[in-house]
């Protein structure tokens, strides 16, 4: 699988995060109202973003929580049936202390009895640049032991207002002691 290149179409939302206040998403109804009107002459736009994905499962402040599972669930040899919440830091690098663009909200579910399969339903919540306030909604299949996984992007808010598109994921970094996990996004969009 070959890694984008720097001198692709990526936005690197370190780049964008210096153009803060350039075209921030406008807010309240009347704005979107506006927006909705023009829409019919309005261009699509394709927007790419590169970012990693911080899953704190262990240490004094995880990210990651588990709310539910049955009875069976840690005897599977797929966890199926555990429900988990996540908070993750979105960074522009793999190092969780580089510049934080987001966060990944949402819930994940080992929903598969096959592999270690989860029900990824996750809102990317952005903070940087004209980001700041924008989100993506994810949904889709994320099958973690394996190299690459697509998921759909069935939505978006301010800038990305009727977004669609699709997110890779790929494990950069595992830590099986800890069940620490690092994981790098890329996800492609059109909207509006
Ligand atoms: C789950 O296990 C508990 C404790 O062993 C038991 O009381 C309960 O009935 C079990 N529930 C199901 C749905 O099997
Ligand atoms: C993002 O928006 C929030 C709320 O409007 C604001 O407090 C914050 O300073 C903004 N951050 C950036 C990086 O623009």
């Amino acid at each position: 699988m070959t890694k984008p290149q720097a001198s692709s179409m990526i936005f690197y939302l370190t780049i964008v995060c210096l153009l803060v206040g350039v075209s921030g998403a406008q807010k309240g109804p009347k704005s979107v109202q506006k927006w909705f009107r023009k829409l019919p002459h309005a261009k699509e736009k394709q927007t790419q973003l590169h970012f990693y994905f911080h899953d704190q499962v262990g240490g004094i402040n995880p990210t990651v929580v588990a709310v539910a599972y049955a009875n069976s669930t840690f005897g599977s040899p797929t966890m199926f049936g555990l429900v988990m919440v996540v908070d993750d830091q979105l960074t522009v690098g793999p190092d969780p202390s580089s510049k934080i663009v987001g966060r990944a909200q949402g819930i994940m579910n080992y929903a598969s009895m096959q592999e270690m399969g989860m029900l990824m339903t996750i809102n990317f919540v952005f903070t940087g640049g004209k980001y700041n306030g924008s989100t993506l909604s994810v949904v889709g299949y994320n099958p973690i032991q394996r190299k690459y996984r697509e998921m759909a992007v069935v939505g978006g808010s301010g800038v990305f207002r009727l977004a669609r598109g699709v997110a890779t994921a790929e494990t950069a970094a595992f830590d099986a002691k800890s069940g620490n996990a690092i994981v790098e996004y890329n996800v492609m969009v059109l909207h509006y």
